[in-house]
């Protein structure tokens, strides 16, 4: 029966090894740079409301249907997809769903590892006290000089990755496990502290009103995508990396309190960077609303530089960001690595080195985007834009619109019910929310009405 069989990968040592790996995959660079940057432009206060519905009604379901197939499937998302595929008499083909989420995961983390990379450049050099009392000037130029060269993204590159390959190679009790164990409660920590910073020694009201005050004017179509994007991903949705986390799921677990309390987590992070960052950007006079790119390596070095205790607070702000992306970093690419022992019978160290070789290869592409290839744009995008652009917009709400298919349409009610093992009324309630109105919704991201949308605004 395999609804017993244990998975060859190993299991969480129990539920809160996997809610703990989980928020580990879920908090990253999304939530720290870019959904504030993203609450600031689209209302603030009504982005976050919408947010917060996008998160229930498409990030819950679907993280609930992730977890579902991986831990009854108990493999890489491309043989979970197929076995329970084949089990139902479906088309075994569905185990290329699971075949284009390894391939996002490849493209996600190329780029991912670059910014990553970034962070713990930026955490050393704000250690050091490079910042300490630097102007404007100086900043910006600090910055465009680091990105203008393809060596130092290449190498800080070069570092993420092998950081990043070697949590994986050591498995999911000794690697992934072990990193969450730390990290996540030491991300949670240093987020505290910085929030204190802000409330001590920044514009703490500026910066709340900012984030929180409802401005209804700015409701429109491109907020809504913005958030039904930002949700999805944020919340490590689409291209079964949650999937895989929950084929290590020990079966005893209940799946659904654990995806909320997941998706809870997720979204305090989100608002408490916003609370972190803001104020200490306006008790600096500067503007809160550039994107946020420069707003994490630009104004923020330039704001904690100006401030006592800047260095310390500016170093620990960093250091948040490298945990988010490593604890991240390590959930994309497990699908892969998970896929190559079993498809190609490769030791995890082996599958790790040949995953990480392609991630950094492809990388390069992105390393060159910000300097020698910059001026080769493909409608206006650089590849690295492009990658993005295509794995956000394109390949993660497709992967998001199938297996909610899957989940809802392909697996029967059986299935998935004892799988899940809700009240009838639980049951029944998701069960129309993954058949009908996550895919509704995941479509409407995908055709990116925002100008069918615009009447709403
Ligand atoms: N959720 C992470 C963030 O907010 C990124 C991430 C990790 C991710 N795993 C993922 C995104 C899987 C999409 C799919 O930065």
């Amino acid at each position: 029966m395999a609804a017993s069989r244990g998975s060859i990968h190993g299991e969480w040592s129990g539920r809160l090894m996997f809610v703990l790996a989980a928020i580990g995959s879920a908090v990253g660079l999304g939530n720290i740079w870019k959904f504030p940057y993203l609450a600031g432009q689209h209302g603030g206060g009504v982005f976050v409301l919408i947010y917060l519905a996008a998160v229930a009604v498409i990030g819950v379901p679907i993280m609930i249907a992730e977890i579902m197939i991986g831990r009854r499937g108990r493999g890489s998302p491309i043989n979970s997809l197929r076995t329970l595929a084949v089990a139902e008499g479906r088309s075994a083909r569905w185990g290329w769903l699971g075949g284009m989420g390894v391939a996002t995961g490849f493209l996600i983390l190329s780029y991912y590892s670059v910014i990553g990379g970034w962070t713990v450049a930026y955490a050393l050099r704000t250690a050091s006290g490079t910042f300490a009392q630097a102007s404007s000037e100086a900043v910006s130029a600090a910055f465009n000089a680091f990105v203008g060269s393809p060596a130092a993204l290449a190498s800080w590159h070069t570092a993420f990755t092998l950081m990043t390959m070697f949590v994986v190679a050591r498995g999911v009790r000794g690697g992934l496990e072990r990193a969450a164990r730390y990290m996540v409660p030491a991300l949670f920590f240093i987020l505290l502290l910085l929030v204190g910073f802000a409330a001590a020694s920044g514009s703490f009201a500026d910066g709340f009103t900012f984030l929180f005050a409802p401005d209804f004017a700015r409701v429109s179509g491109a907020a809504i995508l913005a958030a039904l994007g930002q949700a999805f991903f944020s919340l490590s949705l689409g291209m079964g990396a949650i999937m895989a986390y929950g084929a290590y799921l020990p079966r005893n677990v209940s799946i659904a309190p654990a995806a909320l309390q997941v998706a809870v987590a997720d979204t305090v992070v989100a608002l408490l960077a916003g609370l972190a960052i803001f104020p200490v950007i306006f008790a600096n006079g500067l503007d809160p609303s550039v994107q946020s790119v420069a707003l994490a390596f630009i104004a923020l070095p330039l704001a904690f530089g100006q401030m006592p205790g800047g260095t310390v607070f500016g170093t620990l702000f960093f250091v948040l960001l490298v945990f988010a992306a490593w604890t991240s970093a390590i959930s994309i690419i497990e699908p892969a690595v998970a896929h190559l022992v079993e498809r190609w019978g490769m030791t995890r160290r082996r599958a790790s080195l040949w995953a990480g070789a392609g991630v950094w290869l492809l990388g390069l592409g992105s390393v060159l985007s910000f300097n020698r290839w910059s001026e080769y744009t493909w409608f206006g995008r650089t590849f690295f834009e492009v990658v993005d652009f295509a794995t956000s917009n394109v390949m993660l709400p497709l992967g998001g619109l199938l297996i909610a298919l899957y989940a809802g349409w392909v697996m029967r009610r059986e299935a998935s019910a004892d799988e899940l093992a809700l009240s009838p009324a639980g049951y029944a309630t998701w069960r129309n929310v993954i058949r009908y109105l996550t895919p509704f919704a995941m479509l409407l991201v995908l055709l990116q009405v925002s100008g069918a949308l615009r009447w709403l605004g």
